[in-house]
Formats: C-alpha cells, sequence, structure tokens
C-alpha cells in the first residue's frame, strides 16, 4: 500500500453526529499522528465512545469526516470494512470475552477475521496461530492461565486477556473505551502501563477514554477533552495539571451545578491536584 508515513492516522474534520434530539458530537475536529497516546476525556454522556465507534465504522457519520490510516471510513463496505477493523484493535470496558470458553481460546478469536468459517473448539485452529496466541498472552503475563475458563479470572486478568485478544489482528491502531472502568486503583495502574508498554513495543496508536484525570495525565501524551460532544480541550499531557484541565472543564460549565458534577465524575480518589475537589472513590467508576 502507497501510504504517505507523514499521514495521520486518523482525521476527522467537522465530525457530527445526531441521534433524534441528541446532538452526540458536534463539528469535532481531531487529529491524530502515528504513534501517539491520546486519551479522551469527559464526563458520561459527553461523546467518547460514539467518537470511537466511528473510528472502526460502528456508527455512521450525520456530518463531517473520518478517514483512519488514509481511508475514509464511512464509505466502507463489506470486506473494506472488514480489513479496516483488522488493522484497529478495540478493548471496552467489560472485556466482552466468553466466560466458558478458555483464555487460550478467547485470544484465538481476535484471529477470526483473518480465517474463513466458524471455529469449534481449540484443535480447529492452526498451530501456528495457537503459537502466537500463547506468545501474546505471555507478554501480558498470563501465558498461565491459557487453559483456564476466562470467566474464572480477575477482572484485570481478564482485560489483560482481551489485550491479548486485540494484538492477535496485529493491529496498527488501538481503541479503547474505559478499558480500566471496572477494576480496582491497583489493576488499572497495570492494565494502563501494559497498554502503554505494547504501545511502544508495536509503534501502536492509542486513543483511550478515560474518566480519571490524574490517570489520564499521568498516562497520555495528549489529552482531548469531549463536552456536550464538542472538543474543549486539546493539550499535550506533559506539563498539564489537574487544575488546568478542571479550570478548561470548568469555563465552559454553564451552572455550579454542572461544574459539581465534573468535579466529581473526573476526581480521584488520593489526587494530589491543586484542586479541592471532592474525593469520593465510588465515583470513579
Ligand atoms: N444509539 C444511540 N441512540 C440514541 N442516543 C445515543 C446513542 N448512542 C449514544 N447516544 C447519546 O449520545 C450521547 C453521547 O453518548 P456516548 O455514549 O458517546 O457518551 P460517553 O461519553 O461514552 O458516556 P459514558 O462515559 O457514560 O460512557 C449521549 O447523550 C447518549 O445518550
Ligand atoms: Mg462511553
Amino acid at each position: 500500500m502507497n501510504e504517505n508515513p507523514n499521514a495521520p492516522v486518523l482525521r476527522l474534520s467537522g465530525l457530527t453526529k445526531r441521534y433524534d434530539d441528541t446532538l452526540a458530537l458536534d463539528a469535532v475536529d481531531l487529529r491524530v499522528d502515528r504513534g501517539e497516546i491520546v486519551v479522551l476525556l469527559g464526563l458520561s454522556g459527553s461523546g467518547k465512545s460514539t467518537l470511537l465507534r466511528h473510528i472502526n465504522g460502528l456508527e455512521t457519520p450525520s456530518a463531517g469526516s473520518v478517514e483512519v490510516l488514509g481511508e475514509s471510513v464511512p464509505q466502507m463496505r463489506g470486506r473494506r470494512l472488514r480489513g479496516l477493523r483488522s488493522r484497529v484493535g478495540f478493548i471496552f470496558q467489560q472485556f466482552e470475552l466468553v466466560g466458558p470458553l478458555t483464555v487460550l481460546e478467547n485470544v484465538l478469536t481476535g484471529a477470526l477475521g483473518a480465517l474463513r468459517g466458524p471455529r469449534l473448539g481449540l484443535f480447529s485452529y492452526p498451530r501456528e496461530l495457537k503459537h502466537r496466541a500463547l506468545t501474546h498472552l505471555d507478554r501480558v503475563g498470563l501465558l498461565d492461565r491459557a487453559y483456564q475458563r476466562a470467566d474464572t479470572l480477575s477482572g484485570g486478568q481478564q482485560q489483560r486477556v482481551a489485550i491479548a485478544r486485540a494484538l492477535m489482528q496485529n493491529p496498527e491502531v488501538l481503541l479503547a473505551d474505559e478499558p480500566v472502568a471496572s477494576l480496582d486503583p491497583e489493576s488499572s495502574a497495570q492494565v494502563m502501563a501494559l497498554i502503554r508498554e505494547i504501545a511502544a513495543a508495536d509503534g501502536l496508536t492509542v486513543v483511550c477514554s478515560l474518566h480519571q484525570v490524574d490517570l489520564a495525565i499521568s498516562w497520555a501524551d495528549r489529552i482531548v477533552g469531549l463536552r456536550h460532544g464538542s472538543r474543549v480541550l486539546d493539550l499535550p499531557a506533559e506539563g498539564l495539571s489537574r487544575a488546568e484541565v478542571m479550570e478548561i472543564y470548568g469555563r465552559v460549565a454553564t451552572s455550579t451545578a454542572e461544574l459539581e458534577a465534573v468535579e466529581r465524575e473526573l476526581s480521584a480518589p488520593g489526587a494530589g491536584g491543586a484542586v479541592s475537589a471532592v474525593e469520593q472513590p465510588e465515583l470513579v467508576r
């Protein structure tokens, strides 16, 4: 493929998505370059999932354009869309593993896009793929769990299996929608560190939605803030303080109640930031 190496991995222009009365995305412009680690930060309902779902063609824009790896996504159908999706891995808040199957089989399902027909049982996968799946399990530290049922693992372990499954596609881009929202702080830190480590080693571009400001600042290269479907913040994470992020949210909050909601939802326990946000652990989803 003749791709310009300097072309952005992702370019959204005027991306707008309307569902009946709801404007989920409001003329969002966003460019992400190869190897960047970007966090989408925003309140519940701000449009994070909707934005991510446009990147791999799960949603069609009401207006505007979505270009991924040099191709226009909304026009894609069938084989071309499957081709694009094979280059874009996706991990979800609820892991989306098949509970009764073994860890290894779950990882192998990540390669289904490249195989013909359904697979029944481990024996039906080519040996080479099983070898690759075990290598990925080793990378996420779960080789010893390969033959255990997926639903017997802890949440953090299940998310690591989901990462290994995404790696089976050899993706160039990794999308993650609140990957640690269901995890305790320690597992969250492990999973986020793993994503960064793998992204650096494999040269992946990552777009990840998060709720926690402190985690976002310490983890991302760049933070994009969404509010009511609009991009209200787009800055390098380095040197950005918690107070600055909150201030930018605050500046566009239209009422005290809304500002309080922003502070509550985006606050993390034990944060050493300058803002005296109410520290309520149960609000870190
Ligand atoms: N399929 C749909 N039909 C109707 N409205 C939708 C649909 N999907 C999303 N919306 C609306 O679009 C807005 C943005 O939703 P989205 O799920 O993208 O938010 P989010 O930032 O991911 O929120 P959360 O943090 O709760 O996951 C919300 O108001 C939501 O109700
Ligand atoms: Mg969401």
